[in-house]
Protein backbone atom coordinates (compact mmCIF):
# COMPACT_ATOMS: atom_id res chain seq x y z
CA UNK A 1 0.00 0.00 0.00
CA UNK A 2 1.53 3.22 -0.76
CA UNK A 3 2.48 5.71 2.23
CA UNK A 4 1.78 9.04 2.57
CA UNK A 5 5.18 10.07 2.77
CA UNK A 6 6.41 7.87 0.10
CA UNK A 7 9.51 9.46 -1.77
CA UNK A 8 10.21 11.80 0.99
CA UNK A 9 13.34 12.16 3.30
CA UNK A 10 12.86 12.93 6.85
CA UNK A 11 15.26 13.57 9.74
CA UNK A 12 14.92 12.77 13.13
CA UNK A 13 16.79 14.30 16.17
CA UNK A 14 17.01 11.89 19.35
CA UNK A 15 16.14 9.41 17.57
CA UNK A 16 17.92 6.54 19.47
CA UNK A 17 15.12 6.44 22.21
CA UNK A 18 11.50 7.67 23.39
CA UNK A 19 9.66 9.82 21.18
CA UNK A 20 12.56 10.12 18.84
CA UNK A 21 12.36 6.65 17.90
CA UNK A 22 8.73 6.25 17.87
CA UNK A 23 8.37 8.96 15.33
CA UNK A 24 11.01 7.79 13.54
CA UNK A 25 8.62 4.39 13.02
CA UNK A 26 5.99 6.17 12.59
CA UNK A 27 7.34 8.35 9.45
CA UNK A 28 8.82 5.30 8.02
CA UNK A 29 5.72 3.30 8.07
CA UNK A 30 4.55 5.96 5.71
CA UNK A 31 6.75 5.65 3.83
CA UNK A 32 9.54 7.94 4.39
CA UNK A 33 13.35 7.38 4.26
CA UNK A 34 14.28 8.13 7.94
CA UNK A 35 17.98 9.87 8.84
CA UNK A 36 18.52 8.76 12.35
CA UNK A 37 20.53 11.73 14.70
CA UNK A 38 21.71 10.96 18.51
CA UNK A 39 25.01 10.50 20.23
CA UNK A 40 24.58 6.60 20.89
CA UNK A 41 24.81 5.06 17.42
CA UNK A 42 24.02 1.50 18.47
CA UNK A 43 20.53 2.37 19.54
CA UNK A 44 20.28 3.96 16.01
CA UNK A 45 21.84 0.96 14.06
CA UNK A 46 19.84 -1.26 16.04
CA UNK A 47 16.49 0.97 14.63
CA UNK A 48 18.35 1.40 11.29
CA UNK A 49 18.02 -2.87 11.07
CA UNK A 50 14.65 -2.51 11.97
CA UNK A 51 13.58 0.01 9.49
CA UNK A 52 15.39 -1.15 6.58
CA UNK A 53 17.10 -0.12 2.93
CA UNK A 54 17.33 3.54 2.92
CA UNK A 55 17.90 4.40 6.87
CA UNK A 56 20.90 6.26 7.30
CA UNK A 57 22.46 6.76 10.97
CA UNK A 58 24.19 9.86 11.73
CA UNK A 59 25.97 9.77 15.27
CA UNK A 60 26.18 13.84 16.29
CA UNK A 61 25.93 15.87 19.15
CA UNK A 62 23.46 18.28 18.30
CA UNK A 63 25.37 20.65 20.35
CA UNK A 64 28.25 20.41 17.63
CA UNK A 65 26.92 23.09 15.32
CA UNK A 66 29.43 21.89 12.72
CA UNK A 67 29.45 18.85 13.12
CA UNK A 68 24.88 18.98 12.79
CA UNK A 69 25.73 20.71 9.26
CA UNK A 70 28.52 18.42 7.75
CA UNK A 71 25.40 15.62 8.56
CA UNK A 72 22.56 17.69 6.98
CA UNK A 73 24.91 17.88 4.32
CA UNK A 74 25.56 14.01 3.93
CA UNK A 75 21.84 13.55 4.18
CA UNK A 76 21.08 16.02 1.21
CA UNK A 77 24.14 14.61 -0.79
CA UNK A 78 23.08 10.86 -0.16
CA UNK A 79 18.89 11.34 -0.52
CA UNK A 80 19.03 14.38 -2.92
CA UNK A 81 16.74 16.38 -0.48
CA UNK A 82 15.03 17.12 2.72
CA UNK A 83 11.54 17.39 2.86
CA UNK A 84 11.20 16.62 7.18
CA UNK A 85 12.56 17.66 10.29
CA UNK A 86 11.72 16.66 13.32
CA UNK A 87 13.78 19.08 16.25
CA UNK A 88 13.22 16.32 19.10
CA UNK A 89 16.52 15.27 21.01
CA UNK A 90 16.22 17.14 24.37
CA UNK A 91 17.36 17.11 27.81
CA UNK A 92 15.98 18.06 31.61
CA UNK A 93 16.13 18.37 34.68
CA UNK A 94 14.13 19.92 37.46
CA UNK A 95 16.29 21.04 40.14
CA UNK A 96 15.00 24.34 42.23
CA UNK A 97 17.15 27.36 41.56
CA UNK A 98 18.90 27.05 45.45
CA UNK A 99 20.56 22.88 44.74
CA UNK A 100 20.91 22.90 40.50
CA UNK A 101 23.76 22.82 38.63
CA UNK A 102 25.08 25.33 36.46
CA UNK A 103 26.35 22.80 34.75
CA UNK A 104 22.89 21.51 34.15
CA UNK A 105 21.25 24.37 33.04
CA UNK A 106 23.88 24.88 30.30
CA UNK A 107 23.14 21.11 29.19
CA UNK A 108 19.50 22.14 28.94
CA UNK A 109 20.33 25.30 26.88
CA UNK A 110 22.51 23.65 24.65
CA UNK A 111 20.67 20.58 23.65
CA UNK A 112 17.08 21.79 23.91
CA UNK A 113 18.08 25.50 22.34
CA UNK A 114 21.32 25.72 20.79
CA UNK A 115 20.91 21.98 19.08
CA UNK A 116 17.39 23.13 17.47
CA UNK A 117 18.71 25.90 16.30
CA UNK A 118 22.03 24.84 14.60
CA UNK A 119 19.76 21.63 13.16
CA UNK A 120 17.07 23.75 11.93
CA UNK A 121 19.83 27.09 10.28
CA UNK A 122 21.47 23.61 8.81
CA UNK A 123 18.47 22.04 7.26
CA UNK A 124 16.63 25.31 6.23
CA UNK A 125 17.50 26.03 2.77
CA UNK A 126 17.25 22.13 2.25
CA UNK A 127 13.60 22.17 3.17
CA UNK A 128 12.72 25.26 1.09
CA UNK A 129 14.16 23.56 -1.82
CA UNK A 130 12.49 20.34 -1.23
CA UNK A 131 8.93 22.90 -1.35
CA UNK A 132 9.72 23.57 -4.31
CA UNK A 133 9.43 20.12 -5.73
CA UNK A 134 6.52 18.25 -6.80
CA UNK A 135 5.74 17.33 -3.65
CA UNK A 136 5.46 21.43 -2.68
CA UNK A 137 5.90 21.38 0.90
CA UNK A 138 8.20 20.55 3.87
CA UNK A 139 7.69 20.28 7.18
CA UNK A 140 9.68 21.42 10.69
CA UNK A 141 8.26 20.01 13.59
CA UNK A 142 9.57 21.06 16.68
CA UNK A 143 8.93 18.45 20.07
CA UNK A 144 8.60 21.46 22.68
CA UNK A 145 6.84 20.78 26.21
CA UNK A 146 3.90 21.64 27.64
CA UNK A 147 6.96 23.81 29.88
CA UNK A 148 6.86 26.00 26.34
CA UNK A 149 3.68 27.22 26.99
CA UNK A 150 3.44 27.49 30.68
CA UNK A 151 5.96 27.66 33.85
CA UNK A 152 5.05 23.94 35.05
CA UNK A 153 6.09 24.49 38.69
CA UNK A 154 8.74 24.93 41.01
CA UNK A 155 12.17 23.59 39.22
CA UNK A 156 10.83 23.80 36.03
CA UNK A 157 13.17 27.01 35.64
CA UNK A 158 15.12 26.33 32.90
CA UNK A 159 13.73 23.87 31.27
CA UNK A 160 10.66 25.98 31.02
CA UNK A 161 12.86 28.85 29.72
CA UNK A 162 14.43 26.89 27.03
CA UNK A 163 11.07 25.25 25.74
CA UNK A 164 9.48 29.18 25.59
CA UNK A 165 12.65 30.21 23.46
CA UNK A 166 12.17 27.26 20.46
CA UNK A 167 8.41 27.76 20.64
CA UNK A 168 9.06 31.62 20.17
CA UNK A 169 11.37 30.63 17.60
CA UNK A 170 9.13 28.11 16.18
CA UNK A 171 6.44 31.08 16.07
CA UNK A 172 9.01 33.25 14.00
CA UNK A 173 10.06 30.87 11.59
CA UNK A 174 6.67 30.08 10.97
CA UNK A 175 5.98 33.74 10.16
CA UNK A 176 8.89 33.70 7.41
CA UNK A 177 8.47 30.38 5.91
CA UNK A 178 5.22 29.75 5.09
CA UNK A 179 4.82 31.99 1.76
CA UNK A 180 7.68 29.46 1.09
CA UNK A 181 5.30 26.21 1.85
CA UNK A 182 7.51 25.24 4.71
CA UNK A 183 5.18 24.54 7.36
CA UNK A 184 6.33 24.94 10.99
CA UNK A 185 4.38 23.48 13.36
CA UNK A 186 5.09 22.46 17.30
CA UNK A 187 4.13 19.13 19.54
CA UNK A 188 3.91 20.05 23.28
CA UNK A 189 3.78 16.97 24.99
CA UNK A 190 2.65 16.26 28.85
CA UNK A 191 4.22 13.47 30.68
CA UNK A 192 5.59 10.93 28.46
CA UNK A 193 7.04 7.43 29.64
CA UNK A 194 10.50 7.60 28.13
CA UNK A 195 14.17 7.30 29.44
CA UNK A 196 14.05 11.13 30.18
CA UNK A 197 11.32 10.55 32.57
CA UNK A 198 12.40 7.18 34.00
CA UNK A 199 16.29 8.30 34.00
CA UNK A 200 16.50 7.64 37.64
CA UNK A 201 18.16 10.87 37.97
CA UNK A 202 16.44 12.84 40.68
CA UNK A 203 13.82 15.75 40.12
CA UNK A 204 13.14 14.98 36.91
CA UNK A 205 9.61 14.29 36.51
CA UNK A 206 8.96 10.30 37.06
CA UNK A 207 6.44 8.76 34.86
CA UNK A 208 6.88 5.41 36.53
CA UNK A 209 4.99 7.14 39.68
CA UNK A 210 2.01 7.76 37.54
CA UNK A 211 -0.89 6.25 37.58
CA UNK A 212 -1.95 4.32 33.75
CA UNK A 213 -4.02 6.92 32.60
CA UNK A 214 -1.56 9.81 33.88
CA UNK A 215 1.37 9.31 31.30
CA UNK A 216 1.40 9.27 27.70
CA UNK A 217 2.85 7.01 25.54
CA UNK A 218 5.61 7.75 23.12
CA UNK A 219 3.44 6.62 19.92
CA UNK A 220 1.12 9.28 20.82
CA UNK A 221 3.41 11.99 20.30
CA UNK A 222 5.07 10.62 17.07
CA UNK A 223 1.28 9.94 15.95
CA UNK A 224 0.78 13.84 16.36
CA UNK A 225 4.01 14.19 14.30
CA UNK A 226 2.48 12.02 11.25
CA UNK A 227 -0.39 14.02 11.31
CA UNK A 228 1.18 17.41 10.88
CA UNK A 229 3.32 16.35 8.26
CA UNK A 230 0.70 14.54 6.12
CA UNK A 231 -2.33 16.77 6.34
CA UNK A 232 -2.99 18.67 2.19
CA UNK A 233 -1.10 21.60 1.33
CA UNK A 234 -2.99 24.27 2.25
CA UNK A 235 -3.30 23.19 5.98
CA UNK A 236 -0.79 23.92 8.63
CA UNK A 237 -0.73 22.55 12.04
CA UNK A 238 1.09 25.16 13.83
CA UNK A 239 0.87 23.56 17.49
CA UNK A 240 -0.48 20.55 19.16
CA UNK A 241 -0.65 19.80 22.97
CA UNK A 242 -1.04 16.52 24.38
CA UNK A 243 -1.54 15.95 27.82
CA UNK A 244 -2.70 12.63 29.30
CA UNK A 245 -6.14 12.69 30.67
CA UNK A 246 -5.14 12.87 34.06
CA UNK A 247 -2.61 15.32 33.61
N1 LIG B 1 9.11 12.55 28.25
C1 LIG B 1 8.35 13.59 28.53
O1 LIG B 1 7.53 13.57 29.47
C2 LIG B 1 8.42 14.82 27.67
C3 LIG B 1 7.44 15.80 27.84
C4 LIG B 1 7.49 16.95 27.06
C5 LIG B 1 8.49 17.11 26.12
N2 LIG B 1 9.44 16.14 25.97
C6 LIG B 1 10.49 16.37 24.95
O2 LIG B 1 10.52 15.28 24.08
C7 LIG B 1 11.81 15.22 23.47
C8 LIG B 1 12.29 13.78 23.48
O3 LIG B 1 12.47 13.36 24.81
P1 LIG B 1 12.08 11.92 25.32
O4 LIG B 1 11.06 12.09 26.38
O5 LIG B 1 11.81 11.00 24.19
O6 LIG B 1 13.43 11.52 26.11
P2 LIG B 1 14.60 10.48 25.80
O7 LIG B 1 14.06 9.11 25.63
O8 LIG B 1 15.59 10.75 26.89
O9 LIG B 1 15.17 10.96 24.41
C9 LIG B 1 16.00 12.07 24.27
C10 LIG B 1 16.71 11.93 22.93
O10 LIG B 1 17.51 13.10 22.75
C11 LIG B 1 18.79 12.68 22.36
N3 LIG B 1 19.80 13.64 22.79
C12 LIG B 1 19.97 14.17 24.03
N4 LIG B 1 21.04 14.97 24.03
C13 LIG B 1 21.54 14.96 22.78
C14 LIG B 1 22.64 15.59 22.15
N5 LIG B 1 23.46 16.41 22.82
N6 LIG B 1 22.87 15.35 20.84
C15 LIG B 1 22.07 14.51 20.15
N7 LIG B 1 21.01 13.89 20.69
C16 LIG B 1 20.76 14.12 21.98
C17 LIG B 1 19.01 11.33 23.02
O11 LIG B 1 19.94 10.56 22.27
P3 LIG B 1 21.43 10.21 22.71
O12 LIG B 1 21.48 10.14 24.20
O13 LIG B 1 21.67 8.88 22.03
O14 LIG B 1 22.26 11.30 22.11
C18 LIG B 1 17.63 10.73 22.89
O15 LIG B 1 17.48 10.09 21.64
C19 LIG B 1 12.69 16.19 24.25
O16 LIG B 1 12.83 17.39 23.50
C20 LIG B 1 11.89 16.46 25.51
O17 LIG B 1 12.17 17.73 26.06
C21 LIG B 1 9.42 14.99 26.71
Amino acid sequence: MAGRLDGTTAVVTGASSGIGNATARALAAEGATVALLARRKEKLDDLAQELGEGTAVHEVDVTDADAVREVIEAVVRERGRIDVLVNNAGYGTMDPALEADLGEWQKMVDVNLTGVLATTHAAVSHLTAAAQGPRGIADVVTVSSVAGRTVTGPGSNVYAATKHAVNAFSEALRQELGTKHVRVGLVEPGLVDTELTNSGRENTPDASSASELGVLEADDIADAVVYMVTRPRRTAVNEVLIRPTEQ
